[in-house]
């Protein structure tokens, strides 16, 4: 399986901090926020990377993280997204990257306290389709969130709704087959200007080809100055991408 890292747009709701910087370049506890979604894929055993970067600062990822010695890797491949047209948009250039593979995409602002070897397991064994990961939150109207029917099961996912239908948001964590950059191409921006990972991920929900887990340990975003303050406190408190 190969990895993707999403590493684009503009970081605005963290202006001034991203004005001469890149989001992902910021600082979360001790190491600069790019290094957590990297550690995430190696410690679950993916080593075949692509980041996509954006922005005015992308020559510094590759100054920051060279070929990836820091994470045991000989190689890591870029892509750069024009603009910020959202993440499905982002996710669209690793299209020639990925060549036919299953893929395990993560945002570059997704941190996490465990390690998702085994669903990276399971969704090797998973025929087709995708897999997303859920995470119980305290404000789900700030995520994409699943509305599950009577037997359990996700009916649909809404993005950022006013009135959460529940408590889960769904993770920037995805496993894709190659049909995704199929979709991506069908997508049209949402009101927001963007082509959502939601979209996506209902349309393999039309399928019927959806899988869901639940995250264990914590999970945070860091893209907003309260998300980012509880990523650096979750980190110093109990380290992050632990091995159990
Ligand atoms: O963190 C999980 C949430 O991420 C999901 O629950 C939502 O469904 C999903 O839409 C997304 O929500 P956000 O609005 O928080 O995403 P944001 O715009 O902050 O972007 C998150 C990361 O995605 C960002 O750190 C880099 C990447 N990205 C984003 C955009 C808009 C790109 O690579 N390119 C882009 O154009």
């Amino acid at each position: 399986m190969k990895g993707i890292i999403l590493a684009g747009g503009m970081g605005k709701r963290l202006y001034p901090l991203t004005k001469v910087t890149n989001k992902h370049l910021l600082p979360v506890y001790n190491k600069p926020m790019i290094y957590y979604p990297i550690e995430c894929l190696v410690k679950a055993g993916i080593t075949d990377i692509l980041l996509v970067a954006g922005g005015k600062n992308a020559g510094d990822f590759l100054r920051l993280l060279g070929n990836g010695a820091d994470f045991g890797l000989k190689h890591i491949n870029f892509a750069y997204q024009e603009g910020e047209g959202g993440i499905a948009d982002a996710l669209k250039l690793a299209e020639y990257f990925a060549a036919g593979d299953k893929i395990c995409v993560i945002l570059g602002d997704n941190i996490i306290q465990g390690n998702i070897i085994s669903v990276v397991e399971e969704y090797e064994k998973q025929e087709s389709g995708a897999m997303i990961l859920l995470k119980e939150v305290e404000y789900p109207q700030r995520f994409g969130v699943p509305v599950f029917d009577e037997d359990g099961k996700i009916a649909g996912i809404e993005e950022k709704p006013e009135n959460p239908s529940s408590k889960y948001a769904v993770t920037g964590i995805y496993f894709y087959d190659s049909r995704v950059f199929e979709i991506i191409k069908t997508l049209k921006p949402s009101d927001r200007g963007e082509l959502e990972i939601t979209d996506v991920n209902n349309r393999y929900l039309e399928w019927n080809e959806l899988e869901y887990r639940f995250l264990s340990g914590w999970w945070t975003d860091a893209g907003t100055f309260s998300s980012l303050k509880a990523a650096g406190n979750l980190v110093a408190e109990t380290g992050a991408n632990n091995v159990s």
